[in-house]
């Protein structure tokens, strides 16, 4: 495998000298000194970017959105072309709600939905709703997703990190936080990947009933299971206390900023309120152009074609793993487009992200996802926009880089070290 590596350029062994990691035979740009900022990833060679949150953008159905859009655009009256309706566009919060009702088992009226400009947007202007009711905290999973964290303190919620385990969120410590509030991946923990078991879910909704609390589900990538059944969403089960958060930016693309919030009717008014006095709605044309993608079977066409692509990818990335890190478990990839993969306790992730960096492929180390509370190490990888012979090269070129680590901490002394070496 080494001499795989060395041959195709990501690992260089010079007789006498230790193995170094490399570009790619590109020249490599200077390796940070500890505690120096890396170079940001644009001016590096990126070989493979694995970084999570994204669907293979390359997939974007270009065609079938170009002839949606102009379909959308043509169908717009002179009138809708003015300022849209705060909740979005009346014809496309039918299609929402059809949707929701087909794919996700949830009754959902055009009077429950707002169109947002993505789950980051609609978490804005909930969290000013929320501190205009009087709250000033808000309880998250820990590990999470940090600019989620820092979008809320910029918006005058202090964020509360509660512990995750293998059943999802501990709702137990809902009760001793403070918070009237939470946000939570059920279907899918981002970025753990396991879902929030019956009781805790049973236990969740009775807390928001008790205490007159709010429970938002993010349910960003419910599009994509593999060999899990689709969990039903927490909405169906208490709409009066969960507002469901759905995105495009994991089916079609983050650039287009589009998204939607089913809400209890308190919430919906609040927000619908904020977006009139706050930003006036969303893109007009870009709504128009989404309900005739939906209206008219594309987006079930682009699910379709981008589940088998995933499927591939994914049966391809397990194959490397087992195959090249027998020691490591993927964690999570019974659905989504990102897997964790669990390092054993005395690894750094952090360093092996710097080291991969280093080679071109960027992944995310999972300490830089928790927050109050420490746990395994682990890599976050995103392998949806990848190819299948760079998920595997990049594989590879991480059970290298580890066998390099392993040799060092085995004979400290003896070799010079992998970062003094590059
Ligand atoms: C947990 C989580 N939910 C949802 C999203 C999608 O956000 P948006 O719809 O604003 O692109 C992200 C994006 O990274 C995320 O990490």
């Amino acid at each position: 495998m080494y001499e795989q590596l060395v041959a195709e350029g990501y690992l260089e062994s010079k007789r006498g000298s230790a193995t170094r990691v490399t570009c790619g035979g590109v020249p490599r740009p200077p390796y940070p000194a500890p505690g120096e900022t890396p170079q940001p990833f644009q001016e590096q060679v990126l070989h493979c970017d694995l970084d999570p949150g994204f669907p293979s953008l390359s997939a974007f159905p270009r065609t079938a959105w170009l002839a949606a859009y102009r379909a959308g655009l043509s169908a717009l009256t002179d009138a809708e072309l003015g300022y849209p309706p705060p909740a979005g566009l009346l014809s496309l919060r039918r299609e929402v709600a059809s949707y929701l009702g087909r794919v996700r088992s949830m009754p959902t009226s055009t009077d429950d939905l707002v169109i947002t400009g993505g789950t980051f947007d609609a978490l804005a202007v909930i969290a000013d709703c929320l501190r205009e009711a009087g709250h000033s905290t808000i309880a998250v999973e820990d590990p999470s997703n940090p600019h989620l964290l820092r979008m809320f303190t910029a918006h005058g919620l202090e964020p509360v990190p509660i512990a995750v385990d293998e059943e999802g969120l501990d709702v137990s410590r809902l009760d001793g936080s403070g918070c009237r509030a939470v946000l939570v991946t059920p279907a899918h923990q981002y970025p753990l990947g396991v879902q929030l078991s019956p009781q805790r879910r049973r236990a969740l909704i009775d807390w928001a009933i008790k205490g007159d609390c709010l429970v938002i589900e993010d349910d960003y990538d419910a599009e994509y299971r593999y060999d899990r059944a689709a969990l039903g969403a927490l909405r169906t089960l208490a709409p009066t206390v969960v507002a469901y958060l759905g995105t495009l930016s994991k089916t079609l693309a983050p650039g287009l900023r589009i998204g939607w919030l089913a809400a209890p009717a308190w919430l919906c008014a609040s927000v619908r309120n904020r977006k009139h006095v706050g930003d006036r709605g969303d893109n007009v044309i870009t709504q128009a152009a989404v309900r005739e993608f939906l209206g008219t079977g594309g987006y079930d066409r682009h699910l379709r074609s981008t589940r088998l692509q995933y499927r591939r990818l994914r049966e391809n990335l397990l194959e490397s793993v087992s195959t090249h890190l027998p020691d490591c478990t993927p964690i999570g990839i019974e659905a989504g487009l990102h897997v964790v993969i669990r390092l054993p306790e005395h690894e750094q992730d952090s360093t092996l992200v710097e080291h991969l960096a280093t080679a071109g492929i960027r992944v995310a180390a999972l300490t830089a996802y928790r927050h109050h509370h420490s746990g395994f190490p682990g890599l976050v990888l995103g392998w949806a926009q990848a190819r299948p012979n760079q998920l595997a090269t990049s594989i590879q070129t991480l059970a290298g880089i580890r066998g390099i680590l392993a040799s060092e901490r085995r004979t400290p002394a003896a070799r010079p070290g992998l970062r003094d070496s590059l």
